[in-house]
């Protein structure tokens, strides 16, 4: 099997490049986690922060969700591509002309055989029915919505989604199994869920076909970090 450390992206969650640089120090270089960077860390530390990263080998999945108008999201791709990020996030939600040309801005502006992923978000692992239904005004439950995004997604040429580790089968049943299932709102048995609606164990998203993990708090939060990260690695193993 794969090293199952490749399937887990750190959430690198922490308010500067200081926090983040300390974090990613206690591992060794070639060891070191795939990361995550969210709007906290990119908006403090910017994208000076993020090419000396990627200048140190690192696999960054910058997770901007973006979410506007065709034409703007394909022009914040095209400065994306060149930053050289492994992975990006786009709502699904924008709609298929908007993730149609954020696909053709990626392949337009690909680097040899690097290509930037770019991952639709289906619904935020926030969202629970009574919140889908009442406040987004979106009928049914969230699992057919997560699979009308999904295979919208698929059709305008993402390479997956986001979903949760509950969904990520139900992704792979109306996209084929080439579509990566990356699943956030990860917590380890006896884990706080903190903000997180849809959780699962590490466990149970792979068994349900998650491609990529996406682990933040139990990691970050935990006492010794680099221990609680090699425990979930264990667990997927
Ligand atoms: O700390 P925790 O493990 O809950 O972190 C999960 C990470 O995944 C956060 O950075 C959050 O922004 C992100 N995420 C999510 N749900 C989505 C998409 C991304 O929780 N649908």
């Amino acid at each position: 099997m794969e090293n199952p450390q490749n399937r887990i992206f750190l959430a690198l969650d922490v308010p500067d490049e200081k926090q983040a640089d300390h974090l990613l120090s206690l591992w060794d270089p070639g060891e070191r986690p795939l990361i995550k960077v969210g709007y906290q860390l990119f908006f403090a530390a910017g994208p000076q922060w993020v090419e000396k990263r990627k200048n140190a080998g690192d696999t960054i999945f910058l997770d901007l969700k973006l979410h506007d108008i065709p034409n703007t999201v394909a022009k914040g791709i095209e400065s994306l591509s060149r930053l050289g990020v492994d992975f990006v996030t786009i709502h699904a939600s924008g709609g298929r002309k908007m993730m149609e040309k954020a696909r053709e801005t990626a392949d337009k502006h690909a680097d040899g055989s690097r290509r930037l992923k770019l991952l639709a978000v289906t619904q935020l692992t926030s969202t629970d029915q009574k919140m889908l239904n009442q406040e987004l005004g979106i009928p049914g439950d969230v699992r057919e919505s997560v699979q009308k995004l999904a295979s919208l997604a698929c059709g305008a040429g993402m390479d997956g989604v986001i979903c949760s580790g509950l969904e990520a089968r139900w992704v792979k049943q109306v996209t084929g199994t080439g579509f990566l299932a990356v699943t956030p709102g990860i917590r380890p048995q006896g884990f706080s869920s903190d903000d997180q609606k849809r959780i699962v164990t590490p466990r149970e998203a792979v068994l349900n076909g998650a491609d990529y993990l996406v682990v933040g708090r139990p990691v970050t939060q935990a006492p010794d970090p680099k221990k609680a990260f090699q425990s979930l690695v264990e667990e997927i193993r």
